[in-house]
C-alpha cells in the first residue's frame, strides 16, 4: 500500500492509499464515525461507514481515543460541497497505539498548564501553525541572504566578553580559564568574517539574562546577524527593508492555511510594499511628547513608546541616529554630530515592537578604543576586535533580527513564548 502525506491527497483522488498519523478527535453519528486525522503536513476527515467495515472494525474505531496513532487505508474523495477540501473513506485501519487519556482537551486551559505540557501542546492546531510560520521565516531569511551573496559564518556560543552590555550576560564556569559567557549576538565575530568573505551571516541561539518578564523577552532566542563590508548606514537599512518584505511575501504565499488558523488579519501584512519610513531618535522623542508621553531625550523606548511610534503606520518604522550613551560601544559615531551613533532599530507594526537592531560599525581604532574604555569594557578581551581596525579597516554595517519577535508579528501571536518550540524564560526551564 502506498503511504502518502495528507497534504498530497488531492493528487490521489479515487485511488486507494494509506495515511499515517494521529487522531485529533472523533465524532460519531449512527452508522458513521468521523475522524480528524493529522500527520504533520495537514489534516483530513476520515469517514468510517459501519456497513462497509463490519461490526468489529467499526467498534474498534469507535473506541479510538484522542491522539491515538493509526494507519488508515482508504480512498480520498473531494468534499461534496467544499472545493479543495478532501475526505477519506476508510477501508482499513491499523492502530499503532491507543493513547491514554490526553491531558489537553477542548476546554480552556491556563497558560501555565499549557507551558508545563509544552511537549504535548505543540500538537495543537494553533501551535502547529505558528511553528510552520517560524520555519518559513527561518528559511525565508536564509534564501534572501543567499540571493544577496551572504555566506553562512557560524559564530561561537562560548565567548570571553560581552557584545550587548554586561548586565544580561550568562556566566558559565570554563575549566581553568575562569568564566565564559553565552553569546548575546555573534556580531563581533561576523565583523572578522567579512574581512575574509565580504558578506556573512549567522543564525543560531543567543542568550540574554534579561530580567524582563514581558511578552517580548526570552532568555534564549534565535538571532540572525548579518554583516557586510563597504555597506554604510543607509544601505544597511535598505537591506533590512527588502529582507522583511521578502519574508512577509513568502509567508503570505506559503502559509495561507496557517495564517487562517491563527485568524491573522493578512490585509495588514499585505501592505508591506510601501517604503519603510526613517525617523531620527530626536524626531521620535518629539512625536511621543506631542502625543502626550512624558519621555525625555536620552531615554530608551519601552513597549508603549514603540507602539505609539508606529500607530497608524501600515509598515515598520526605522528609528535612527541614537544618543551614543544608550547604544552599544561598537556603533559608528554620526559624522554630523559626535553625540549620536549611526544605529537603527526597526519597529514592526501593531505593537509587536522592535524586531531588528542594526548599525554602521565604528571603524576607527582610536575612537573604538575610547568607546570600549568609556563603557568600562575590558580592553584585553576586545583586542582581537580592535585589531580588525588595524589591518585594512573598511566602512561596514550589519544588523540582527530576532526570529521569535518576527514570527510573533507575522503570526499575530501576542506572546513570543508560543513562537519557539521550548521557550526559556526567567521562571521557566521545563520541559
Ligand atoms: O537589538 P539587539 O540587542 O542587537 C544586537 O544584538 C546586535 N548585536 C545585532 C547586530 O547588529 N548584529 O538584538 C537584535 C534583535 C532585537 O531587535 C530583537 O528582535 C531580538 O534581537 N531580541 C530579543 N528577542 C527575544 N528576547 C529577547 N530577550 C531579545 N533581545 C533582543
Ligand atoms: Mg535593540
Amino acid at each position: 500500500m502506498k503511504h502518502i502525506a495528507i497534504k498530497d491527497c488531492k493528487a490521489h483522488i479515487g485511488e486507494e492509499i494509506a495515511l499515517r498519523g494521529w487522531v485529533r478527535n472523533t465524532r460519531s453519528s449512527g452508522k458513521l464515525i468521523f475522524i480528524i486525522l493529522r500527520d504533520g503536513t495537514a489534516e483530513i476527515q476520515a469517514i468510517a461507514f459501519k456497513p462497509s467495515l463490519g461490526e468489529e472494525k467499526f467498534a474498534v474505531i469507535k473506541s479510538l481515543t484522542m491522539e491515538s496513532s493509526v494507519i488508515v487505508t482508504g480512498i480520498p474523495q473531494e468534499h461534496p460541497k467544499k472545493p479543495d477540501v478532501f475526505e477519506l473513506d476508510i477501508n482499513e485501519i491499523e492502530i499503532v497505539q491507543v493513547a491514554e487519556e490526553y491531558p489537553i482537551t477542548k476546554k480552556e486551559h491556563g497558560v501555565d498548564f499549557l507551558l508545563s505540557n509544552r511537549h504535548l501542546w505543540l500538537r495543537s492546531r494553533k501551535q502547529w501553525a505558528v511553528l510552520r510560520i517560524r520555519h518559513t521565516v527561518y528559511t525565508g531569511i536564509q534564501e534572501y541572504l543567499h540571493k544577496e551573496g551572504f555566506i553562512r559564518f557560524d559564530s561561537p556560543i562560548f565567548t570571553p566578553s560581552a557584545c550587548e552590555g554586561t548586565t544580561t550576560l550568562f556566566e558559565v564556569p570554563y575549566f581553568d580559564l575562569g568564566n565564559a559567557y553565552l553569546s548575546q549576538s555573534g556580531q563581533l565575530y561576523l565583523e572578522a568574517g567579512i574581512m575574509s568573505l565580504g558578506r556573512v551571516y549567522d543564525f543560531g541561539p543567543v542568550f540574554r539574562a534579561e530580567k524582563s518578564k514581558t511578552r517580548k523577552h526570552l532568555t534564549e532566542f534565535w538571532m540572525m546577524d548579518a554583516e557586510a563590508a563597504f555597506v554604510e548606514h543607509e544601505e544597511n537599512m535598505r537591506i533590512q527593508e527588502s529582507l522583511i518584505r521578502y519574508v512577509i511575501c513568502k509567508a503570505l504565499t506559503e502559509n495561507q492555511i496557517e495564517l487562517e488558523i491563527l485568524e491573522r488579519d493578512t490585509g495588514k501584512l499585505a501592505k508591506m510594499d510601501a517604503p519603510f519610513p526613517i525617523i531620527t531618535y530626536e524626531e521620535a522623542i518629539e512625536q511621543l511628547q506631542n502625543k502626550g508621553s512624558d519621555i525625555r531625550y536620552g531615554d530608551d523606548f519601552g513597549a508603549r513608546e514603540e507602539e505609539m511610534l508606529t500607530e497608524g503606520s501600515a509598515v515598520p518604522v526605522f528609528i535612527e541616529k541614537w544618543p551614543k550613551e544608550i547604544k552599544a560601544f561598537y556603533m559608528k559615531r554620526d559624522p554630523e554630530d559626535d553625540d549620536l551613533v549611526l544605529g537603527s532599530d526597526l519597529i514592526s507594526t501593531e505593537g509587536f515592537g522592535e524586531i531588528i537592531g542594526g548599525s554602521q560599525r565604528e571603524d576607527d581604532y582610536d575612537i573604538l578604543l575610547g568607546r570600549i574604555k568609556a563603557q568600562n569594557l575590558p580592553v584585553e578581551e576586545n583586542q582581537w576586535y580592535l585589531d580588525l581596525r588595524k589591518y585594512g579597516s573598511v566602512p561596514h554595517s550589519g544588523f540582527g533580527i530576532g526570529l521569535e519577535r518576527t514570527v510573533a508579528w507575522i503570526s499575530g501571536v501576542q506572546h513570543i513564548r508560543e513562537t519557539i518550540p521550548f521557550p526559556r524564560m526567567i521562571y521557566r526551564i521545563q520541559p
